[in-house]
């Protein structure tokens, strides 16, 4: 039976309704309208569809939204709200975050398809490990669960060289998301 939830996304309140176990990238994309969060494979295992849920990643392909009342769900939408939460300045849809800038300056993406999640995890990582090595940002994307980042496209070297980048940055201005 379809029952109302209250959820806290990118910083709103929203209301929503949907069947219990129904999982957050449905509600996200359908209900909300948030398109970044991305259906791969439906089973918690490309990262598509990763979404940070009180700071730390999660895989929003497999969470159902009854487990998502409490807690605050970011998208790569809100990122730019986190970014200046974190510097104690307005909110600014023309200030992207590090990540997302980085992300554009090391020109990372080819389809595109895998990076908001790709985006998703930098974040999770400078916020753990504000100057990653290339060893530990390989094992973030890789070893860290629930499981491997994959890119089709083959982009690993340009997402090592954007979390640097944005690592930079972040060091320089404001600390780790
Ligand atoms: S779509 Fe969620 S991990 Fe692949
Ligand atoms: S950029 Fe195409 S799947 Fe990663």
């Amino acid at each position: 039976m379809k029952t109302k939830f209250a959820l806290t996304v990118n910083g709103a309140k929203q209301r929503v309704t949907a069947e219990p176990g129904t999982p957050l990238l449905y509600v996200l994309r359908n209900a909300l309208k948030l398109t970044g969060p991305r259906f791969g494979c439906g089973l918690a295992q490309c990262g598509a569809c990763a979404v940070l849920v009180d700071g730390k990643e999660v895989r929003s392909c497999v969470v159902p939204v009854d487990s998502m009342v409490g807690k605050k769900v970011v998208t790569i939408e809100g990122l730019p709200e986190v970014w200046a939460q974190q510097k104690g300045i307005a909110p600014n849809s023309q200030t992207l975050h590090p990540v997302q800038q980085a992300w554009i300056d090391e020109q990372t993406p080819k389809c595109g398809y895998c990076q908001s999640g790709m985006m998703i995890a930098a974040v999770d990582l400078l916020s753990k490990n504000p100057n990653p090595t290339v060893a530990e940002i390989k094992d973030a994307f890789t070893n860290t669960p629930p499981s491997p980042h994959l890119c089709r496209c083959g982009t690993y070297a340009a997402i090592i060289d954007a979390v640097q980048r944005a690592a930079k940055v972040m060091n320089s201005t404001g600390g780790p998301a």
